[in-house]
């Protein structure tokens, strides 16, 4: 039983690693190459240590790599060698030319169209696994089947994990997506991904749309997610001005069922390497299209998550009396949310620079993401990591909770409090902490979408 099928996927990062992985340990009569042109990174996937951290992660890979789970940079042969191809190469905000911090750089993707083109020896199936704007599937079309002998059906099927639970968001979707055309080409590429992902994802979780609707849902799917997160967080403000509790409507408002409790914790705001990207490439695809009123809706999700940074790190200026300069600030959590290492727009980046900038002493600790923070930073003076949180706060002035690693409800506040210069400040971004408890050791509690405790 189980489908057979050589498959390959250019593009071995947090999407393409895990995504094949999963699909191998599935499907073990399918032989699966991860390529990249990072020799680095396939070193590292071919390691005991692999490159993303992921729960769950590590055991899948060793039970398939090596049997049907190859990593390699011989893009090449890859595609020479496989029927189906996987596209997860990376797809950032473009940050030149025409569409300039707006549109997405498909430079990656047309390098890939051109390579495959000219590297083929048979017809093949190409999946597009990066988040790509509507169209692109039609426009790589052209690319390859022009001047070609051969013919590629470019199918949309965009992926949904989240990182920190990419293993078990994989092993069990909400839904998988596949966008295909209506042509025979189209139905029969549409089948051969269906058998795969069928191997494992109940038949009705497996939606077939069209190829557009497909490239759409995807960059939909992300702004609906965001602008939940920024609703919420506008509401914070609100609850701070007025005294209403942050998690106390949350709960209320999403108790009700057509709304939904998921996706309403207050934060110092979204993160992460998608939101934003995929956010703004919605909205330029709105104004390829006229739709500028549209585009500014979708905007200002990404506005009101910058406004809540900045509305986070000028109340803890505001609050130490205006000057944080010379004093150290301790910041708990630097990755963009917990059980990643990944730092790609974590709120913590322009937390840090706005106190740097300022010229405070910063001393950041996480329990994973600390070396990737470092390589951001670029590891200014005045900044020091350290893992260990009563290390890291001694003789601080303030901890600031950005990341909702759960070890940061479980510390001992009393503990912290000792340690620190008075008086002693707590800037809860994730509502964290148990605040009157900490308020009665003596800190002054200032918690996300909350009135602030002050002595
Ligand atoms: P990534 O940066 O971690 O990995 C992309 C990889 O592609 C890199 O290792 C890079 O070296 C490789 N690459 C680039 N050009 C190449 C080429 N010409 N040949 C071979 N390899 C090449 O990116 P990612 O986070 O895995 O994201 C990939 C795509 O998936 C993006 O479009 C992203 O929006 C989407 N996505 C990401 C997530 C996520 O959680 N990170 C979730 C869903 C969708
Ligand atoms: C998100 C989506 O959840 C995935 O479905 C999607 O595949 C992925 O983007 C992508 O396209 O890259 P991810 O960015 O990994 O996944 O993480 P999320 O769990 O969505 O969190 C994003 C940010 O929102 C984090 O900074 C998180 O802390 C923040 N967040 C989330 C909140 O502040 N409050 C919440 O209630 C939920």
């Amino acid at each position: 039983m189980g489908t057979q099928k050589k498959i390959a996927c250019i593009g071995a990062g947090y999407v393409g690693g895990p995504t094949m992985a999963v699909i191998a340990y599935k499907n073990p009569k399918c032989v699966v190459t991860v390529v990249d042109i990072n020799q680095e990174r396939i070193d590292v996937w071919n390691s005991d240590t692999l490159p993303v951290y992921e729960p769950g992660l590590n055991e899948i890979v060793k039970k398939v790599r090596g049997k049907n789970l190859f990593f390699s940079t011989d893009v090449d042969k890859a595609i020479a060698e496989n029927d189906i191809i996987f596209i997860a190469v990376n797809t950032p905000t473009k940050d030149y030319g025409v569409g300039q911090n707006m549109a997405a750089d498909l430079q990656h993707w047309e390098t890939i169209a051109r390579q495959i083109r000219d590297v083929a020896t048979s017809d093949k199936i190409i999946v597009e696994k990066s988040t790509l704007p509507v169209k692109t599937a039609e426009a790589m079309e052209i690319i390859l089947n022009t001047g070609s002998d051969f013919h590629f059906e470019v199918i949309s099927n965009p992926e949904f994990l989240a990182e920190g639970t990419a293993v078990s968001d994989l092993l069990d979707p909400d839904r998988v997506l596949i966008g295909s055309r209506e042509t025979e080409s189209g139905q029969k590429a549409k089948n051969e991904l269906f058998e795969i992902y069928s191997a494992w994802v109940p038949e009705e979780k497996i939606i077939t749309t069209n190829t557009f609707s497909a490239e759409l849902s995807k960059l939909v799917s992300n702004a609906f997610l965001a602008q939940r997160v920024s609703s919420i967080n506008a509401i914070s403000a609100v609850c701070e001005a007025t005294g209403a509790d942050v998690q106390e409507v949350s709960k209320a408002v999403g108790a009700d069922s057509r709304i939904g409790s998921k996706f309403l914790n207050a934060s110092v705001g979204f993160g992460g390497s998608c939101f934003r990207k995929d956010i703004l490439n919605l909205v330029y695809i709105c104004h390829m299209n006229h739709l500028h009123e549209v585009a500014t809706y979708f905007e200002n999700i990404i506005n009101m998550n910058h406004f809540q940074m900045q509305r986070f790190v000028d109340n803890v200026v505001r609050s130490m009396f205006n000057t944080v300069a010379g004093r150290k600030i301790c910041i708990f959590g630097c990755a963009f949310k917990a059980d990643t290492d990944d730092v790609r727009d974590s709120p913590a980046i322009p937390v840090a620079q706005t106190l740097i900038a300022e010229k405070a002493k910063l001393v950041i600790s996480d329990p994973k993401a600390m070396d990737n923070m470092k390589e951001v930073l670029g590891d200014p003076k005045n900044v020091d990591f350290v893992a260990d949180p009563y290390e890291a706060a001694k003789d601080s002035h303030a901890i600031l909770i950005i990341t909702e690693w759960p070890v940061y409800s479980t510390l001992d506040y009393q503990k912290l409090f000792d340690v620190m210069v008075k008086p002693a400040y707590l800037f809860d971004g994730r509502n964290m902490v148990n605040r009157n408890a900490c308020f009665n050791i003596g800190f002054n509690v200032h918690s996300i979408g909350k009135k602030a405790l002050i002595h």
